[in-house]
């Protein structure tokens, strides 16, 4: 069955209709900019923008860029603060009379390198981080999402570790590629020593540069980068409205 995905980031809203059981694109994306303030009625707007654009009546699975629990939103670290406590569900449905299943961003993109992408059939602890505007975690044990992971917060040098290490960072401070990979070998490090994990897969839009990167580090784990590219949050998103979620 087809359901729309959308992929609500930091910088950019993405949308393209979804093949939910085979994982694949069943068409072109399409993408408008993240509004700033990115308040709940401007956001709304965006995604009414995407459902319109493929004139979609169905069910739609959005990431979000926060935590969201039964829709709820919780946090807003590249959002307005105003989405604290607004159900991202309830909003977006009203806008666009489509029913919404809306999930953190980054545990929608993990979902889907777990089940058709680079971790698939990958058992143990894999953590899967998107690095672009922020830094989203999933993780998974044998394959089983814990939702709502936020390691891009984890403190290192007293600022969250997502503000010296996203990929934004990278191109607003002008950093050279080795000098952001010893930035995010850092940050690895830092998070394997809590973790442990058997896999690290690195998503978002820094993924299909992984040459310029992966080299670099040294963390005593396997890392690869994401395999369905910048492509695993719209994936995710849809398959979890497409009941695959276990939320
Ligand atoms: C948010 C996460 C989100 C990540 C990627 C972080 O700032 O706290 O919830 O997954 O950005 O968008």
């Amino acid at each position: 069955m087809a359901v729309l995905g959308i992929d609500i980031g930091g910088t950019g809203i993405k949308g393209a209709l979804v093949d939910g059981s085979g994982g694949e694109l069943l068409g072109e994306r399409f993408r408008v900019r993240t509004p700033r303030p990115a308040t709940p009625e401007t956001v709304a707007e965006g995604v009414v923008r995407i459902v319109e654009h493929f004139d979609w009546k169905g069910p739609v699975g959005a990431g979000f860029p926060a935590v969201v629990r039964q829709g709820q939103v919780c946090t807003a670290a590249n959002i307005d603060d105003s989405w604290i406590g607004r159900n991202a569900e309830a909003i977006f449905g009203a806008a666009t009379g489509c029913p919404f299943s809306v999930l953190n961003d980054a545990d929608a993109a993990g979902m889907a390198e777990m089940r058709f992408g680079a971790g698939r059939g990958r058992s143990g602890v894999v953590l899967v981080l998107t690095i672009g505007t922020g830094i989203g975690s999933a993780l998974f044990t044998d394959g089983r999402l814990v939702p709502n992971t936020e390691f891009g917060h984890i403190e290192m040098d007293g600022k969250a570790a997502e503000e010296r290490t996203s990929a934004r960072v990278r191109t607003r401070r002008q950093l050279s590629w080795k000098r952001w990979a010893s930035r995010v070998d850092a940050y690895l490090q830092r998070v394997a020593f809590y973790l442990w994990p058997e896999l690290i897969i690195i998503g978002g839009g820094v993924s299909k540069r992984h040459e310029k990167f992966l080299p670099h580090l040294t963390v005593d784990c396997e890392i690869v980068p994401a395999r369905l590219r910048n492509e695993a949050g719209i994936i995710g998103a849809a398959a979890a409205a497409d009941g695959g979620s276990g939320h």
